[in-house]
């Protein structure tokens, strides 16, 4: 659907966010005329104008207020441009005043909240993986407002599998009067969710099941469920840190919008440019 030219200026913002080599050789390659072309045929229902002859030079001396692309060629903004509407499903008013491109209103502001976030968690959580794992597509996937999974997750709740269930109905009878207790008092290898009641924790293991698309055994060795033999595991450890961090990044005053399955989807891997 949202077709070859957005993947292709993806790679544009893989670059912009971070340092990404593979990104870099795709531009590298990239021929500037071409890429104003494949801009106005795009999904924009506007068009960036660079005066001619001033494509190759730095961004900032042919706009007003740029930051993100600070340093790069002008040729550059027309694609991360349509690259946006196509990433987010909006067109470039939702981001400005189309009479003052420069302008900055809560949704450009925010869009730079973002462009930071992402270049942050990728360096931070992700060193060295090449293209960045994290960009906007990750969680947006083509809509302005990414889910957190509620809704999604509470119907697979109602259609977990018999063994599944199984399972958990086995451990939670095992639990027996300590089922309210803290789960760092009752299970033996609790490093994060000590303090909540441990039935409520089989609740969280269902929503990794469902949120990245896999079994139990994906993380555990079944019955000997407090090693932590398996690398799947052992990545929750980090992941739960990266969701912390970028709830307060992007919403120190609100609840947290960002969980698993916003970058998950129900697939081991997360998705970070469009097929
Ligand atoms: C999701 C938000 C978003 C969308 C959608 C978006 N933009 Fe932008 N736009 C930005 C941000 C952020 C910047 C600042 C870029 C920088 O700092 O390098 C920007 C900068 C610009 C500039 C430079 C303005 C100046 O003089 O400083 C122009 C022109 C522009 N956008 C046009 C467009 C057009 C045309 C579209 C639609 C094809 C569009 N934008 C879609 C967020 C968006
Ligand atoms: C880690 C997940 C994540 C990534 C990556 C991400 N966003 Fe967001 N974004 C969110 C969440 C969550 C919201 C809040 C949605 C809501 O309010 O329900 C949001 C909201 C926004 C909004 C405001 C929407 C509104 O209507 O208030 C804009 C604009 C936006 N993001 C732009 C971007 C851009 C541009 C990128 C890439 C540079 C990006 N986001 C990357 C999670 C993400
Ligand atoms: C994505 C990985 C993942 C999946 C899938 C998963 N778990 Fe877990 N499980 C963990 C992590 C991480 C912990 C440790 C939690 C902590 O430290 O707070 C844990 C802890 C446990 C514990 C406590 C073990 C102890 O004694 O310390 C039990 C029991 C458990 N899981 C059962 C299950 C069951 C049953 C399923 C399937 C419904 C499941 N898990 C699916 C990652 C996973
Ligand atoms: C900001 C996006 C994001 C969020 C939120 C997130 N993850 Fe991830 N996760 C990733 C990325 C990116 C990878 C690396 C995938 C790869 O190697 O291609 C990953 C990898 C993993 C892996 C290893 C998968 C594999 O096969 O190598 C596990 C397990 C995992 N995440 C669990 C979780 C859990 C549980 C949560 C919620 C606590 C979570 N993730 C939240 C982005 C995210």
């Amino acid at each position: 659907m949202i077709g070859l030219n957005l993947r292709r200026w993806v790679s544009m913002l893989l670059m912009c966010s971070g340092v990404s080599l593979i990104a870099a050789t795709l531009l590298g390659s990239e021929n500037p005329a071409k890429q104003a072309t494949s801009a106005n045929q795009g999904a924009a229902d506007e068009k960036v104008v660079i005066p001619p002859g001033k494509e190759n030079l730095p961004a900032e001396d042919v706009f007003k207020n740029v930051e993100i692309l600070k340093g790069k060629p002008a040729s550059r903004m027309p694609g991360m441009m349509t690259a946006l509407n196509g990433l987010l499903g909006v067109k470039c008013a939702y981001c400005h005043d189309v009479n003052a491109w420069e302008k900055e209103i809560p949704t450009k502001i925010t869009s730079r909240h973002m462009f930071a976030m992402i270049g942050d968690t990728n360096k931070k959580y992700f060193s060295g993986e090449n293209p960045d794992p994290i960009t906007c597509w990750t969680c947006h996937r083509g809509a302005a407002k990414p889910t957190s999974g509620q809704q999604e997750i509470m119907a697979a709740m109602q259609n977990l599998p018999e063994d599944r269930k199984k399972l958990i109905a086995d451990i939670t009878a095992s639990l027996g009067e300590n089922k309210d207790k803290p789960a760092g008092e009752v299970f033996h290898n609790i490093q994060f969710f000590k303090a909540l009641p441990a039935a409520r924790l089989l609740t969280v293991m269902n929503v990794y099941t469902i949120a990245l698309g896999v079994d139990c055994s994906n993380c555990h060795v079944i019955g000997a469920w407090e090693k932590d033999d398996k690398p799947a595991k052992r990545m929750v450890m980090t992941m739960n840190h990266v969701v912390a961090d970028v709830n307060a990044q992007l919403f120190p005053d609100q609840p947290a919008k960002v969980a698993c399955y916003t970058c998950h989807r129900g697939a081991e891997k997360p998705v970070n440019i469009p097929k």
